[in-house]
């Protein structure tokens, strides 16, 4: 049975380490996987992390089941992140703990199809590589609708509602939260509220993944257009993760939100996703999740994750800055965008064959569409790199 299998695609970025692994030279820079690595290089778990985890071993007196929701405690504090205690949305939502924000697409990929088994998704051109591979998995048809344009790096928001003004009620439209991956390109304002006109009039489902909350401009700023969406439309189903913003990415906490147009809808939404979970995983790992609801109801703990995260997205801003002035100066083409655009990723614009030689010539390490992990930078990389890019580039 396994001696004929020819070999499977390798993944477009885990598969990075081992070329990452091979490379011996001491000054390789890794800009591939989305971790958030500090000044010197290194992805340290959180000072606020270990306060939690130290009080989570002094105080925790059983490792018995909890339930396919999982923790209740993260679950709360999970609806207070996203829309705020008090608010209506907040009131209108139920959460369910899953492994990392994968689990979280996984299962709210599974629960449409169970809901709207006829319904397509309507993904954004380019996407984080596995969202078509999640949701094919439930069996989903996927559209890709123009989101962003590397020749000219501008979200093409008209052709983007051109695009998805072919929803008809049974789709589910997916969209990024803020900090876009891979292009770092955000949605305004004014285009959250015509989206959600938009959606609102088409009756469509809206899927919001919600990977960089707070690595953009700040926890209340990130989480804008998810508000706006969930107090303009009756149903919403948000997937967020904890792996970035918390940097516990190997426990894998993440949440499955459900907005409803009552609290009783949110109610049976929350347990129609039950019986998904029971057959997927059953329950999902309490490790990580425990020291997130831990940090997010202890007011010092709090205080000190929100401190670290600003140094996170303040690092990321002012590699942007950095890099951007840098590959302007050395090329003398227009790079302005790589400090506007937010969260963990650019795209250079560069194809494949350039970004072998970067990786060969100068071990600089990047997915092979081009995208960037700006948090991979320093101020002692962020030169060399520059450089790098725009001497490829001028070949
Ligand atoms: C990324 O896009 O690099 C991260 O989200 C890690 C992953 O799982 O792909």
């Amino acid at each position: 049975m396994f001696g004929d299998l020819a070999e499977p695609p390798v993944d477009p970025i885990l598969g990075l380490a081992q070329m990452l692994a091979r490379d011996t030279n001491i000054d390789k820079v890794d800009l591939g996987i989305g971790i958030y690595h500090d000044e010197w290089g290194r992805a340290p778990v959180l000072k606020c992390v270990k306060d939690a985890e130290r009080w989570l071993l002094e105080t925790q007196s059983s490792k018995r089941y909890l339930s396919s929701a999982g923790n209740a405690d993260f679950n709360l504090r999970t609806r207070e992140l996203l829309f705020g205690t008090g608010s209506d949305a907040f009131d209108r939502s139920r959460a369910l703990q899953t492994p990392g924000g994968t689990g979280a697409l996984r299962v709210a990929s599974d629960l449409l199809k169970r809901l709207r088994p006829e319904g397509r998704v309507f993904i954004p051109g380019p996407t984080w590589p596995n969202h078509p591979g999640v949701l094919k998995a439930s069996g989903h048809e996927l559209v890709v609708y123009p989101y962003y344009d590397q020749a000219t790096a501008t979200l093409t928001f008209g052709a983007m509602m051109d695009a998805l003004a072919d929803l008809k009620a049974d789709d589910t439209l997916l969209l990024h939260g803020c900090c876009h991956n891979p292009s770092g390109a955000d949605l305004n304002l004014d285009q959250w509220r015509t989206i959600a006109s938009l959606v609102a009039a088409k009756g469509s489902a809206v899927l919001v993944d919600l990977a960089y909350l707070g690595l953009g401009d700040g926890l209340d700023e990130d989480s804008a257009g998810l508000r706006l969406l969930a107090s303009a439309l009756p149903e919403l189903i948000v997937a967020s993760s904890y792996s970035k913003n918390f940097a516990l990415y190997r426990e894998r906490v993440g949440a499955l939100t459900v907005v409803g147009a009552t609290e009783k809808a949110a109610a049976l939404a929350h347990s129609h996703s039950i019986p998904v979970v029971r057959t997927l995983y059953s329950m999902p790992p309490d490790h990580g999740a425990a020291i997130v609801a831990r940090i997010l109801e202890d007011g010092e703990l709090r205080r000190g994750w929100e401190a670290e995260l600003a140094v996170m997205r303040e690092r990321i801003n002012a590699m942007r800055a950095q890099l951007a002035a840098r590959l302007a100066a050395q090329s003398g083409r227009d790079y302005s965008f790589i400090a506007r655009q937010r969260g963990m990723f650019t795209m250079l614009g560069i194809s494949p064959p350039m970004v072998e030689i970067l990786r060969s010539d100068h071990h600089i390490h990047l997915t092979s569409s081009g995208r960037i992990n700006v948090a991979g930078l320093n101020t002692q990389n962020v030169e060399r790199v520059a450089d790098a890019i725009a001497a490829v580039n001028l070949l």
